[in-house]
């Protein structure tokens, strides 16, 4: 290539790489109070995978500036001039200590930041013999929490005690999903079959956004997920409410109005549109106006009843023409089961 297409290529090269250099200095200061942003870490946990990150970024940054500075200053001070000389310059080949240098630096700098990534690694690693588990069941498209020492399971609902390590055992009842609260921790894989554990200390009472970081199908983008953390003796009062609550409701009998509240936290709004659920407006699965009516309709000998029951316990045992068998098994005691069912019946 002749010098001054050369430099317009440099040219065009520096003007695209502007504005990302450019949001990449803006960002730490426009984001540190916007709420999900790894920029913005809150636990100690979060704040090494940060500084890590800073520090790759530093040195790409260096490097970046003075490879492309060395290219404009050479592309102007060495181009072709007038008058054209007529002879050919002086050739010139190879430069031993040179040659060195770019092979050595480099390499220099890539055993540091191996070095460092395993060091932050090895310090996530590090989980206190005391942390309280929380078991994480990710499904198409929703998250199922499970909290073992009182046998009690919320969805898209997350509550943490402060000052505790926690440890969650990850797993996923489908496909794969990935597991990340950015300003908590890392993300990390959520495989059928596998249980993958990730651990970190929350330090101050807030909220924060989950979501899944894995393309996992058409709901991928509504599986989000609340995380609310809060004083060890907060959470142990959540922890009773809430199963209280849930015991209440199960003594109560079916009743549509808990199906709604269940429609909700089970995660179904995020596939199903029902119009008589507020926020209820998904695509992936058939839209559920009017079903309490179809339902006598679709298999036949069935009840509108039993057509619900089976729906919900057995995805797959009947799909709805036009849509794929993309329904996961969702975990429900029988009561919730009967509300769910209430409900749907009413929708007529
Ligand atoms: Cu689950 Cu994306």
């Amino acid at each position: 290539m002749s010098p001054v297409p050369r430099l317009l290529a440099v040219t065009r090269r520096m003007l695209l790489a502007a504005p990302v250099a450019a949001a990449m200095a803006v960002l730490p200061a426009t984001s540190a109070s916007a709420q999900p942003w790894v920029f913005a870490p809150a636990t100690p946990q979060a704040q090494q995978i940060t500084d890590l990150f800073w520090f790759t970024v530093v040195i790409s940054a260096s490097v970046f500036v003075l490879v492309e500075g060395l290219l404009i200053y050479s592309s102007l001070r060495f181009r072709r001039r007038a008058p054209v000389p007529s002879v050919e310059p002086p050739q010139i080949h190879g430069n031993t200590r040179l040659e060195m240098m770019w092979a050595i630096v480099p390499a220099l700098i890539l055993i540091g930041l191996f070095g460092a990534s395993v060091r932050t690694m090895a310090a996530l690693q590090e989980v206190p013999a005391d942390a309280y588990t929380i078991e994480v069941r990710a499904r198409q498209f929703a998250w199922d929490f499970r909290y073992p020492d009182v046998d009690l399971q919320t969805t898209n609902e997350l509550y943490l005690p402060i000052g505790r390590t926690v440890t969650f055992e990850i797993t996923s009842q489908d496909v794969n999903h990935s597991f990340w609260i950015p300003n908590l921790s890392g993300k990390l894989d959520a495989i059928p079959g596998r249980v993958n554990r990730l651990s970190f200390q929350a330090t101050e009472a807030g909220q924060y956004r989950g979501v899944c970081a894995e393309l996992c199908g058409a709901g991928h983008a509504g599986m989000v997920f609340r995380v609310v953390t809060l004083p060890e003796a907060d959470f142990r009062q959540w922890q009773q409410n809430t199963k209280a609550g849930v015991q209440a409701a199960a003594a109560a009998g079916p009743d549509p109005e808990r199906g709604k509240a269940l429609f909700v936290s089970k995660g179904c709004v995020s596939c199903h549109t029902l119009s008589a659920v507020p926020g209820a407006n998904g695509q992936v699965g058939p839209n559920l106006d009017g079903v309490g009516t179809r339902a006598a309709t679709r298999v036949p000998g069935e009840s509108a009843e039993q057509y619900l029951r089976q729906s919900l316990q057995d995805p797959q045992a009947f799909l709805v023409p036009g849509y794929g068998p993309l329904m996961p098994q969702i975990p429900m005691t029988d009561d919730e089961l009967a509300s769910m069912v209430a409900l749907l019946l009413a929708q007529k």
